[in-house]
């Protein structure tokens, strides 16, 4: 197998971001990955909550799940392999059919995908026949079936007030929910999943960051506790959080969401300081450097999703991705 990346181009990729040491040790499977994308004509997509080691060395494209779908829908790849959990896998491959999806481990879940199944929506829709079902993406295809539409953590307050109706159905975050719901006139009905690394945050552990340093910013991802989202001074996407860092600049920081973003961003705003609160999603870390390579050179896993229940689903992705943010 040729290569023909050199050493100087992973190095100025990582470069700030890592040691010398760490970068010198991962350089050469780091090289064996850009090789095998080119054999595959594959592309890694990666979520924001990678570690440095994906994010800044082996992603040709990251972002948030928006993005990662818009992503899945335009690329050109033969293959895309997916740095991030099941859920995001599915849902390129729904909107993508004729591609073939890898994840580099199947275990990589999500807990709000694992709090609702169709048959919950099924007895939802019994119980509320006029409340159009919203579905946040972090849920399987099977769920994405039964909804009439999709959203993010970055268009869900759109994505609510684009039905023109007077309640919704709105599953599985309770937190995320409740959240739109504070920025919305549109009723929203919930379910009470929720993630198992933003619920752990809470308002107190963050009135102790402001007080021991007078002046940070806080900044929450949507799928936090209310008590923690009225504390903060921003409230978005992954990706709305890093560019809110990016264009603010602020001296001091603390991003309420998973370990890895802190850590991803820091290197690109080496001015501001960031106060990092660790909570790990155990998920997302399935996903690692070595893993990612043995994905491109056995092409393995690959995703499948029924033909029936991905029409079903891609409709409720694709009327989320028509509606402007
Ligand atoms: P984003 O769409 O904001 O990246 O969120 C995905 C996610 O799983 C956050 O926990
Ligand atoms: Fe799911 Fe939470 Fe992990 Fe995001 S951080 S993938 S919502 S468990």
């Amino acid at each position: 197998m040729s290569v023909t990346l050199t050493d100087t181009d992973v190095r100025a990729r990582l470069d700030g971001v890592l040691p010398d040491a760490e970068i010198a040790a991962i350089g050469p499977l780091l090289e064996e990955i850009e090789a095998l994308k080119r054999e595959r004509n594959a592309v890694v997509l990666a979520h924001n909550y990678m570690t440095p080691d994906i994010y800044h060395g082996v992603a040709d494209l990251k972002g948030d799940s928006l993005a990662l779908a818009r992503m899945a829908v335009e690329s050109d790849a033969d293959v895309i392999v997916m740095a991030g959990v099941h859920f995001m896998a599915e849902t390129a491959k729904i909107v993508n059919e004729a591609k073939t999806v890898l994840i580099p481990d199947l275990r990589a879940g999500c807990s709000l995908a694992e709090s609702i199944t169709g048959a919950d929506i099924r007895l939802l829709r019994e119980r509320y026949p006029d409340a159009p079902v919203v579905t946040y993406v972090n849920t399987s295809a099977e769920v994405k079936a039964e909804s009439d539409i999709c959203c993010t953590s970055s268009n869900a307050v759109q994505v609510v007030e684009s039905l023109g109706v007077d309640r919704v159905l709105f599953l599985p975050d309770q937190y995320l929910g409740r959240w739109v719901a504070t920025q919305t006139d549109v009723e929203i009905i919930l379910w009470e999943g929720s993630c198992e690394v933003h619920e752990r945050f809470t308002g107190e552990e963050l009135r102790g960051y402001r007080e021991m340093n007078p002046g940070i910013q806080i900044i929450a991802h949507p799928e936090c506790p209310p008590d923690v989202l009225a504390e903060a001074d921003f409230v978005g996407s992954t990706s709305g959080m890093i560019n809110w860092v990016k264009t603010k600049r602020p001296r001091q920081v603390v991003m309420v969401t998973e370990c890895s973003m802190s850590d991803n961003v820091a290197s690109e705003v080496p001015e501001t300081d960031f106060v990092r609160p660790c909570n790990l999603c155990p998920h997302m870390k399935r996903i690692t450097v070595e893993n990612i390579r043995d994905s491109l050179r056995d092409m393995k896993h690959e995703v499948v999703v029924d033909p029936e229940i991905a029409a079903r689903a891609r409709k409720a992705v694709e009327r989320m991705l028509e509606v402007e943010v």
